[in-house]
């Protein structure tokens, strides 16, 4: 059986569509959601699943969570909006094996503060005609890493930031799943 582990901050829309798909596939399982957010929606929606859920406190970012990692030995680990940087010794342990989908074209409205409504913020500001999303290994920084894969869809000029959301949702929830399981195939 290959293992996944999900690290999430947040409600978990793309935590849940993971677990759901991968509920289907016979030889893979979601082991454990991890959050570093007590309050975080993705713990309601794991448990839900039946899904095993892992609150942590940044002390036991530094030991303890690397160590339960090294003792399920994931085939991956996802990172589906979790907001924390991945220290070097996680990347270290498990190379090329940290992912995370990031909701813009990278290299283009990545880095540091680019998360959630503000990404989509300044695609509307921009007036971008074209966004999308990015799955990409991990690397020191934020949103750095190789990437693994894109896709694409096209804004209309009265799309405003709700929809800009909307539309890029949507991508990540038909495309991770399936690039996850193509990963560890
Ligand atoms: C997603 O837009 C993802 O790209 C980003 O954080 C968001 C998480 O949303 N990294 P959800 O918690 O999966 O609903």
């Amino acid at each position: 059986m290959k293992e996944i582990v999900v690290f999430s901050s947040g409600a978990g829309s793309n935590a849940e569509k993971i677990i759901s798909y991968f509920k289907k596939v016979s030889d893979v399982c979601i082991s454990v959601v991890y959050t570093n957010n007590p309050a975080a929606g993705v713990l309601k929606k794991a448990k839900n699943h039946g899904v095993k859920t892992r609150v942590f406190s940044a002390q036991e970012y530094q030991k303890e969570v690397l160590k339960e990692l090294l003792s399920i030995n994931p085939a991956i680990i996802v990172l589906a909006g979790f907001l924390w940087k991945i220290p070097k010794n996680y990347i270290d342990n498990f190379p090329n094996k940290i992912i995370n989908i990031h909701p813009s074209l990278l290299p283009k409205y990545g880095g540091n503060g680019m998360y959630g409504n503000n990404v989509f913020k300044e695609v509307f500001k921009n007036k971008e005609e074209l966004t999308g999303i990015t799955i990409h290994y991990i690397d020191e920084k934020f949103d750095t890493g190789p990437i693994i894969f894109q896709a694409q869809v096209k804004l209309l000029p009265n799309d405003d930031v709700t929809e800009i959301a909307n539309k890029t949702r949507q991508l990540e929830h038909k495309f991770f799943s399936a690039q996850i399981h193509k990963l560890i195939r």
